[in-house]
């Protein structure tokens, strides 16, 4: 089964609006003859000026999150159709920082991804276990569990794209094995395939995230069930983010 991989960068809530616009022209200036797809997620108040730069070009544009409601009393936040009024192809749900610091829960993970394909968005489902979780053999039920609860009936391999992270990995420098990866990513294929069919399975992108670097990305990226990168750390800095999709094929 041929999938088309996907780097997706998540600058999480990192710099300013010039940095931003230099760093998606420098990312877009680089990305000829890169044989894969490309995303990069800014911070929500620079998608508008990010847009702008990648506009015309094949880069796509995505979010870090969004409500689950169309609109209304819901201070702060932002719709999914506001994203994609914007320009946004795909909008992060669920990352483990979200899960972590605003106490997102399956079920609200499951809401905003159904948000997303109201509005025409991709949604990029992360899920992954915690160090305590993995040192207890638990993150293969841990993710089924995440995959479970997150993943809407609804979704399909064209509306959505699921990135496993280990969040002992995220920032951290520190990834698991190439097996364990392998390992996992096959797991979630076969727990894709249990509960949205073969058919789903084999082609929705599975992405690795968690400390990929230049120096990993090669190892990583070769492995069977992984289809590209959710990257942190290394998708500020332009030529690190396209030295990882230059191992696309
Ligand atoms: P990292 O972050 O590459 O800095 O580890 C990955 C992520 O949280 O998406």
């Amino acid at each position: 089964m041929s999938r088309t991989m996907l780097i997706a960068g998540n600058w999480k809530m990192n710099g300013l609006t010039a940095d931003g616009e230099a760093l998606a022209r420098a990312v877009a200036a680089g990305s000829t003859g890169v044989g894969c797809d490309l995303l990069v997620c800014p911070p929500s108040v620079q998608i508008g000026s990010v847009g702008q730069v990648l506009s015309g070009t094949p880069l796509a544009l995505g979010a870090q999150d969004c409500h689950a409601a169309e609109g209304g009393a819901h201070t702060g936040d932002i719709s999914a159709e506001m994203l994609a009024d914007m320009g946004c192809g795909f909008v992060i749900v669920g990352h483990s920082e979200r899960r972590a610091d605003h106490g997102e829960t399956d079920a609200a993970v499951q809401a905003k991804a159904l948000a997303a394909y109201r509005a025409g968005l991709i949604a990029v489902v992360c899920v992954g276990e915690t160090e305590a979780e993995r040192d207890a053999g638990q993150a293969d039920a841990v993710v089924a569990g995440q995959i479970g609860g997150s993943l809407p009936n609804d979704a399909t391999a064209a509306n959505t794209v699921i990135a496993y992270e280990p969040v002992w990995a995220i920032g951290t420098g520190r990834t698991p094995t190439a097996e364990d990866v392998q390992a996992i990513h096959s797991h979630i294929r076969a727990t894709v395939s249990a509960s949205h069919g073969a058919e789903m399975a084999n082609k929705v992108r599975l992405l690795y995230g968690g400390s990929v670097k230049p120096g990993n990305a090669a190892e990583l990226m070769a492995l069977a069930d992984v289809d590209g990168a959710l990257v942190g750390g290394a998708s500020l800095v332009a030529e690190d983010f396209l030295s990882i999709a230059a191992n696309c094929s």
